[in-house]
């Protein structure tokens, strides 16, 4: 008997800024069953977009008979001096999975990047997500380092050294702070993602003489931190604390604290997020599949 008309005909295409509604309704659909459920609306699906510097008309749709039933999103930048290109999100619907929708997609698009020049593919992916760890390893991405994620309803307290000035600084001040990193942050955290979305962060500057010497850059209202750190100098003199307790007393406050993607080889930073109060909730592998 001959099966072929049962084969799936994907048509995978780039898509562009009149795709946005169907893109938003087949985000959601794919992500309902997500390993961790989230709330998102056209207004989160944009912030979405501009974090990650996604560019619609290099972002792919899959779609049969003319339904969008999968789509790649492609973030565009530099990451670590190499043209890249970041998925800010590869999802199927449900109904229409393990039929080789994805793979068509990577198919699809990966000789276009790799004929413009882009020299890697970077992601970030739960380390838990099976369906998705399996995909990314089967297209020939590689695991770069793993990022966790951590969160405190409540902060623990201790004694605040208020011997500093804290107030607000802007994106640009932060590109000389590098230098109190231990760690790179991941994409969404990254300077330029900080720089794109400054209007919906605070960032907050601990200065000594005029001098900063720690910083916290985070949602406003939502205390989800993308960067936080303190000059080697000025480590283990309560700075770090104050921050935190700032962004509490700066947040809703039944909201819970988040720490994102924090690099998991910084164990001294991880205690010091652990004796606040927070807890690690789930693990993600930054991944890169070289394309040059
Ligand atoms: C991850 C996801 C995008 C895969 O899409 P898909 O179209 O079903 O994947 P494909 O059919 O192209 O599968 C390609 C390969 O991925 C792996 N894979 C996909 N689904 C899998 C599953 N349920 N279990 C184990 N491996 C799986 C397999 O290696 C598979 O190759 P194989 O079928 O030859 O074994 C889909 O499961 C999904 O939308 N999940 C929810 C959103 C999500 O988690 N996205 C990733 C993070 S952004």
């Amino acid at each position: 008997m001959d099966h072929r008309n049962e084969a799936p005909a994907f048509e995978c295409r780039f898509l562009d800024d009149t795709c946005f509604d169907p893109l938003l309704e087949t985000f959601c659909e794919a992500f309902s069953d997500y390993v961790l459920p989230f709330n998102m609306d056209a207004t989160r699906f944009k912030n979405h977009l501009n974090l990650n510097a996604v560019d619609l008309n290099r972002s792919v749709g899959c779609f049969e008979q003319e339904q969008m039933v999968g789509f790649s999103l492609n973030g565009f930048g530099d990451w670590k001096g190499k043209t890249t290109v970041y998925d800010a999100g590869t999802g199927v619907i449900p109904n229409r999975r393990r039929r080789g929708a994805s793979m068509a997609m990577f198919d699809f698009m990966v000789p276009v990047f790799r004929d413009a020049g882009i020299e890697q593919y970077l992601l970030e992916v739960i380390t838990h997500n099976e369906p998705a760890v399996n995909l990314y390893k089967k297209l020939g991405f590689h695991i770069e380092r793993e990022l966790v994620f951590m969160e405190a309803k409540t902060l623990e307290q201790t004694r605040l050294n208020d011997e500093f000035e804290l107030r607000k600084i802007t994106a640009a001040e932060l590109i000389r702070l590098k230098e109190f990193w231990d760690a790179r942050p991941s994409w969404q955290n990254s300077n330029e993602a900080i720089e794109r979305s400054e209007q919906l962060k605070t960032i907050l500057g601990a200065f000594v003489d005029g001098e900063c010497v720690g910083y916290a850059v985070f949602s406003t209202g939502r205390g989800r931190v993308a960067q936080f750190a303190v000059d080697n100098r000025f480590r283990g003199k309560g700075i770090g604390s104050r921050l935190l307790a700032q962004i509490r007393t700066e947040m809703q406050p039944d909201a819970a604290m988040r720490v994102i993607n924090l690099d998991k080889s910084l164990t001294d930073t991880q205690h010091f997020f652990e004796a606040r109060g927070f807890k690690q909730v789930l693990a993600q592998y930054e991944m890169i599949l070289p394309l040059s």
